[in-house]
């Protein structure tokens, strides 16, 4: 499948049918999505991967009971073969950005940063992730789970991190309610891409 078809094809599917997924497969594509790019080459992400029970454990931590007793989306995302919960290390950052090739930024302290480049590195490789699992013909939604980001750090032995998402991972059950988020109107695809004329006074290449 070419990227552009992948791009095209996923979706994010909220309803999964049980299959499980190969930890050594699925660990493998981790790495492979970690091939994505990363500023000044912190490799400050890291994916951590959840199977078996450790599936309803992270249920039981990242959500809380009562909406995992109103969700109508609860029981078809439990059923997620693997989770993958994608963080990063922001010190990674500062230390890189202080060091002397890059200390001409002033980005050697995480307050400094106006743009938390961690996230962006997290956010290509989730993505990377999902075109890979899209390849792959698994299904996958993306959890944004930081209203119990410290529970979740914590109980990953994880707390030096920063949580970005979880890919909950799975075989489509096409049971999904579909997402009140796409009937927004946005704008279409191509008005929000916007050729900039070259100004007068550019100066001369
Ligand atoms: C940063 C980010 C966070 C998201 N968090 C959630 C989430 O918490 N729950 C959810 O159901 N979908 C979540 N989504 C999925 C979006 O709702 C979805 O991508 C969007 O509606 C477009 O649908 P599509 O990805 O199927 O094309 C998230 C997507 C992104 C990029």
């Amino acid at each position: 499948m070419d990227v552009a078809r992948a791009l095209a094809r996923r979706r994010m599917v909220r309803s999964f049918d049980g299959t499980l997924v190969d930890p050594d497969w699925l660990d493998g594509l981790c790495a492979t999505a970690l091939w994505a790019p990363t500023a000044g080459n912190c490799a400050g992400v890291r994916m951590h991967t959840l199977y078996g029970d450790a599936r309803p454990a992270f249920f039981a931590i990242a959500t809380d009971a009562s909406w995992r007793e109103r969700s109508s989306r609860y029981e078809g995302l439990s059923r997620a073969g693997a989770i993958v919960v994608v963080t990063s290390r922001p010190q990674d950052y500062a230390t890189r950005y202080g060091e002397d090739d890059k200390r001409a930024s002033g980005l050697g302290a995480l307050d400094a940063w106006p743009v938390p480049y961690w996230h962006g590195d997290a956010a290509m490789a989730t993505m990377a992730l999902l075109l890979l699992l899209e390849e792959s013909g698994w299904s996958a939604a993306l959890w944004g789970d930081f209203g119990r980001a410290s529970g979740l750090l914590t109980w990953l032995g994880a707390d030096d991190e920063s949580l970005f998402a979880s890919v909950l991972v799975g075989r489509d059950d096409h049971h999904d309610r579909r997402s009140a988020s796409l009937d927004r109107a946005v704008a279409p695809r191509r008005s929000r891409v916007s050729r900039v004329a070259t100004p007068p006074d550019a100066p001369a290449r």
